[in-house]
């Protein structure tokens, strides 16, 4: 039987090391789309010696730059004809730095978590409409649970070029604009991509614990407030498990356009707001339900046209034709 393909970004730690593993183990052909060559050769050494197999291939990306992804998507055609699964993992979350734009200039948090992936899924439709069972996963985050708080929006006008206000700029803040933005792509683009028959679903991580790595990566402040959630947080290898789930289970094979939480059970929008998220925790501490901002059909379209706009995609969502 021919290898399925995988493509897992960020797949030099955390949940996405482990998902990788998972696939490896399981017979996948896995690609890690991984910015740090160096480091990430001897994660892939170590996937192959764990899991005694040896299609398992690494590839640079850096995903916060528009000419690495290009180049990153010609050379993975050049390689592969077909993809069936991409697993949007990587992000940053530097909490406690300082505004930084990306090559684009577009502000890091946002390049990096919704526009790059973006990018990556318009240049690799048509490998993944080569599938028979094209899933795509975005790796959401709870910290959406902000937007239970009707006062909280994206800021459009904070996503583009330097800022005025920079002190006030929180990578925190532009963190759970970034996983709420992705949210709402998952929903516009299951959409989008249903006459393709490729599936676009998203995963609402609650926690996991945070590799040495990462946490080295993180200002002093929110690095303590990191080591403690470890102390609660499951092992990533428990996220990695409903990645591997919903990319692969027939239980899933025609579910779309649908945030799960990591009982695997589809989420809903909440049938309403609460003024703060102090007033209502069942809403806050919950797994069942989302912000309806969520689904908010004026800021998709939105954040669709700057996602097609900003990486000049539009021809190739539109026309359906390969790109290299
Ligand atoms: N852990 C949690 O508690 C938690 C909670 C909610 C959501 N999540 C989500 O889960 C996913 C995985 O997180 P994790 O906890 O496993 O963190 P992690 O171990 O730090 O993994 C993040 C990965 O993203 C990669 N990455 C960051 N920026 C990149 C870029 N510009 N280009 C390419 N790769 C880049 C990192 O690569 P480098 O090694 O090169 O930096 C790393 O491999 C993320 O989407 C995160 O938002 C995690």
């Amino acid at each position: 039987m021919e290898q399925r393909v995988v493509m897992i970004t960020g797949a030099n730690s955390g949940i996405g090391k482990d998902a990788a593993l998972k696939f490896a183990m399981e017979g996948f052909t896995v690609v890690m789309g991984c910015r740090d060559l160096e480091y990430s050769r001897q994660v892939q050494e170590e996937i192959i010696a764990k899991s005694h197999h040896d299609r398992v291939t690494l590839m640079e990306v850096d995903l916060s730059s528009f000419e690495s992804i290009r180049c990153f998507c010609e050379k993975f055609k050049g390689a592969f004809d077909r993809l069936d699964i991409l697993i949007h993992n990587a992000a940053y979350f530097k909490h406690g730095a300082e505004h930084k734009l990306s090559p684009d200039n577009i502000e890091i948090t946002f390049a990096t978590n919704v526009f790059g992936p973006f990018l990556m899924t318009s240049l690799l439709l048509d490998v993944l409409r080569k599938s028979n069972d094209a899933r795509i996963l975005h790796a959401g985050s709870n910290i959406i649970k902000e937007f239970f708080d009707p006062k909280k929006e994206i800021e459009f006008d904070k996503l583009q070029g330097e800022i005025e206000d920079k002190k006030s700029y929180s990578v925190y803040k532009m963190y759970c604009q970034s996983k709420m933005a992705l949210l709402m792509l998952t929903f516009k683009m299951a959409e989008e991509f249903k006459d393709d028959g490729i599936k676009v679903n998203a995963l609402q991580i609650n926690g996991a614990k945070m590799s040495k790595r990462t946490l080295k990566n993180i200002k002093h402040g929110w690095r303590e407030i990191a080591y403690v959630q470890n102390l609660f947080f499951p092992e990533p290898s428990y996220m990695a498990s409903k990645y591997f789930a919903i990319c692969t289970s027939d239980d899933f094979k025609e579910t779309t356009g649908k945030l799960f939480n990591d009982k695997l059970e589809v989420m809903q929008p909440a049938p309403a707001e609460y003024p703060g998220f102090v007033k209502n925790m069942k809403q806050v501490l919950g797994r069942d339900v989302y912000s309806s901002y969520a689904e908010n059909k004026q800021v998709m379209e939105k954040v669709w046209n700057l996602s097609e706009e900003l990486t000049e995609s539009y021809r190739i969502l539109k026309d359906k034709e390969p790109v290299g």
